[in-house]
């Protein structure tokens, strides 16, 4: 009433509400993209997060703090980090409305040349930090019977890669918890979406971390598993740089989902995350990996001279069948 009152003495506008989204990993990428592009939205409240290293980037872009927008180093692995993030956007906006889990970093290691000391920083990144930034937010959202949790995945959540297993495995796994959390948030109004992009044409083949063993193995061309790195490390930079989707493209994708009032849980965000969605559904399961096994870059000739053991074996057990009939 009083609100109304004053609205028409002093002829204001009634304030609109605006918004909170957060969004993690915003120095590169899809981040960075996201974040320049809502910073000259005046409908949304935004709050762009980045390792404390790296936060210079968003001033070098010209984002800087205004009364919409706010820049919060966090590094999404640190408990200490996510609880004062999101305690400062609590104390200053109320809360989050729209969580984007954006932040991810990949290794490029065969399961053999993983280190468990690596598995944990590639989960810790990938999923562990992302469900906890979930659990901070959802007693807000819950209290406001509304909300949206959008998580970056990736192709790698459907379809592993060689050399990729950690990474997959991440993904594999925001891809399994956000199926469930999507069941859990339904009756409660918030939306849980999972965003697939396929390559990105970026630099980002550029932060793939590498294990000791593993850049032993691509480095000193020797081992059983050199042959895996020597081929795939050119073909995935190959495929990013063939690719048509830019980051910019992929942060529109998000940008409709932000604004979509009931999206799906998956969302493909490039040309090639659609092709394997079908190709995957379409193929027989028997057939699906030999024949993206033979897609591989001469991935016939992997580990020879390591272990033919079984290729041995068929080849005997071919020349008995074929002589049989004439012993
Ligand atoms: N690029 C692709 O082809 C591709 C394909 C499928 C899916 N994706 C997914 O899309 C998302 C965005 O990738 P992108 O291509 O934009 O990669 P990007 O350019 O490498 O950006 C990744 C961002 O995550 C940040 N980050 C890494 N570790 C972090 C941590 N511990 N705490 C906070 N921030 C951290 C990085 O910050 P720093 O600068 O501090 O390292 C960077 O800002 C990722 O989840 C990725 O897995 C990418």
């Amino acid at each position: 009433m009083m609100y109304r009152l004053r609205n028409l003495i002093f002829g204001s506008k009634p304030q609109t509400y605006k918004p909170v989204i957060f969004i993690t990993g915003c120095s590169s990428g899809v981040g960075l993209s996201l974040a320049n592009h809502l910073y000259k939205m005046d409908c949304y409240r935004v709050v762009a997060t980045a390792r404390a290293s790296s936060l210079k980037v968003l001033r070098e872009h010209g984002l800087i703090d205004h009364e919409n927008f706010l820049a919060i180093p966090m590094d999404v692995t640190k408990k200490r980090d996510r609880d004062r993030a999101i305690d400062t956007v609590e104390r200053i906006w109320g809360g989050v409305d729209i969580l984007i889990n954006n932040a991810g970093v990949s290794y490029r290691a065969v399961v053999e040349d993983m280190t468990e000391n690596d598995e944990q920083k590639q989960l810790a990144t990938n999923y562990l930090g992302p469900m906890a930034l979930i659990r901070l937010v959802l007693p807000y959202m819950r209290h406001r019977g509304r909300g949206k949790i959008i998580n970056i995945s990736s192709v790698s959540g459907m379809l592993a890669m060689p050399t990729m297993a950690s990474y997959s495995a991440s993904k594999h796994a925001l891809e399994g918890a956000s199926e469930a959390l999507w069941y859990e948030m339904q009756p409660l109004g918030i939306d849980v979406t999972l965003v697939q992009p396929g390559f990105i044409n970026s630099e980002s083949f550029k932060k793939v971390k590498y294990t000791g063993t593993a850049l032993e193995h691509e480095l000193g061309r020797r081992g059983p598993y050199s042959d895996y790195y020597t081929n795939m490390a050119p073909f995935i930079e190959r495929m990013m740089h063939l690719s048509p989707t830019t980051p910019d493209d992929v942060s529109k994708v998000v940008y409709k989902i932000i604004k979509t009032q009931r999206p799906g849980l998956r969302v493909a965000a490039t040309l090639d995350a659609s092709f394997f969605y079908y190709f995957r559904r379409l193929l027989p399961r028997r057939w699906l990996h030999p024949v993206l096994f033979r897609l591989l870059p001469n991935s016939r000739h992997w580990g020879k001279g390591y272990s033919n053991s079984r290729r041995k074996k068929q080849q005997e057990s071919l020349r008995t069948s074929l002589l049989r009939p004439f012993r």
